[in-house]
């Protein structure tokens, strides 16, 4: 008998969850407006909110955090961080920030100013906040074929050269301070971009004088995709595709809660010296001196030897065949979901599962009260929510996509539990021509309002 695939690891600490009734979870979400952020996680079986800082640490990475040095400056665990970085992504300059955004806020607060425009691969919601929050446009450029749900592309992350390229001659250099690339493209359904699209974009950037960065926080996935599927890869260590990825850049942002599998930590990549010198002053301004920025010497320490487990092909595997076990129990159901599964999360296409509901009525994040009231499992609406309204006409802005996100934290759940993910969402389902009212707004905040909206039933 061919022995089945099965985990890298082996479970030494366990934390307990609660299941609760329907009844429960029917008041606990109205009290919660409407919003599955405003749950406590006690009233929630299975997590899916996000894989953004739950992932569990390592044995290694809990001994790390024990040698964590705490000096305010000149710390061993400073070292340890900036010899990781350099070896696995071959950036020279690093700066340490507390989280992805806090990266982003540094990086945008050195190079954007009022109008410029950042074009990219359909930009994370924090990515586009703080161009937007300056005053700057975020253009997608990303591939069409990203945003056809049934249609199985290899890398629906890629960028779309043309349109980039129209980008690139309809405004000066001097007005595009960065292009972003995020690998993988959360927002597209956590899908990657090939090699040959970031060589590409670079050689297109570099023909403009354009510098590029990588919104990195799943490099080591979008890695593993490219060893997977994409022609002369299959036999290169997943390091030496990371360090091919990160040569067709000039920076990398991190959100090192993804892939470096730590609860909290960030970074930035940077080629340039005299960049890296500009952004300095931000970071100590915003985030801490430049030895530690918004992290503690522990978490460095965890956070270095993250990035070396991270890009372990062993541990990637598990992961994303973990993620890709819950997307083949809902694809051979029938349940709309996004094709190929993405290396984080599996999306369903809120907009084919309910139909009949109209677009104000935000259909994504429905189904995810749905979902929640059904199993106690909570998912996130990547959809008319996070879109936010549009800064110029004040009105909805209504995405291609309508999705509903289920994150996989990395190395916490069992296959077990995608059983009862997929069983609970296939209830759903079953009952899908009742769910015939959707939400209205209450309350919003201007930007990133998914996070703190108020809801109520239309
Ligand atoms: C692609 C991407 N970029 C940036 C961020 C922001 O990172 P953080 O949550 O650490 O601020 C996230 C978070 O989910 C992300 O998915």
């Amino acid at each position: 008998m061919k022995l089945p695939f099965s985990e890298s690891y082996k479970i030494k600490m366990v934390e307990p969850i609660r299941r609760s009734t329907r009844e429960q979870r029917e008041q606990w979400i109205e009290d919660a407006k409407y919003n599955l952020f405003n749950l406590r996680s006690d009233q929630v079986f299975i997590d899916l909110l996000t894989d953004s800082g739950t992932g569990a640490m390592s044995q290694m990475q809990w001994s790390e955090m024990m040698l964590g040095d705490e000096s305010y400056a000149g710390a061993s665990s400073y070292f340890k961080i900036k010899n990781a970085i350099r070896e696995i992504t071959g950036f020279e300059y690093f700066l340490p920030t507390h989280q992805g955004r806090a990266a982003e806020n540094v990086l945008f607060s050195t190079i954007l100013k009022e109008n410029d425009i950042v074009p990219g691969n359909s930009h994370f919601d924090t990515t586009k906040g703080h161009i937007e929050f300056r005053k700057a446009h975020a253009i997608d450029c990303t591939i069409d074929e990203a945003f056809i749900t049934t249609l199985d592309h290899p890398f629906k992350g890629d960028v779309d050269l043309n349109k980039l390229e129209n980008v690139l001659k309809a405004h000066p250099a001097s007005q595009i301070p960065v292009i972003i690339i995020t690998i993988t493209c959360n927002s597209s359904g956590g899908q990657p971009v090939s090699m040959k699209n970031l060589r590409e974009v670079k050689k297109m950037a570099d023909q403009y004088g354009i510098t590029v960065f990588f919104d990195s926080a799943r490099f080591a996935e979008n890695a593993y995709f490219i060893k997977i599927r994409e022609e002369g890869y299959r036999d290169k260590s997943i390091r030496e595709i990371v360090r091919e990825m990160f040569s067709y850049a000039d920076g990398m942002t991190m959100s090192s809660k993804k892939d470096a599998i730590v609860n909290m930590g960030g970074f930035i990549g940077f080629n340039s010296k005299e960049l890296f010198d500009r952004a300095t002053m931000y970071n100590i301004l915003f985030e801490g001196y430049i030895s530690y920025g918004g992290m503690s010497g522990r978490d460095m320490n965890a956070l270095a030897q993250g990035l070396y487990e991270g890009t372990d092909f062993d541990y990637l595997e598990t992961r994303i065949k973990q993620v890709a076990y819950l997307g083949g129990l809902l694809k051979d159901y029938g349940i709309p979901i996004q094709f190929p599964f993405g290396g984080h999360a599996i999306f369903v296409d809120a907009k084919r599962f309910l139909p009949h509901l109209p677009k104000e009525e935000y259909v994504a994040q429905t189904l995810a009260i749905e979902l929640y009231i059904e199993g106690g499992v909570r998912g996130v609406e990547i959809g008319t929510l996070l879109a936010d309204r549009d800064p110029g006409t004040g009105l909805n802005r209504y995405p291609d996509l309508e999705l509903m996100r289920l994150a996989i934290p990395r190395r916490v759940y069992t296959n077990n539990h995608m059983d009862y993910i997929a069983a609970a969402l296939i209830n759903v389902f079953d009952r899908r021509d009742k769910i015939t009212k959707g939400f209205k707004i209450v309350k919003e905040a201007p930007i990133l309002r998914h996070f703190t909206v108020e809801l109520e039933k239309a």
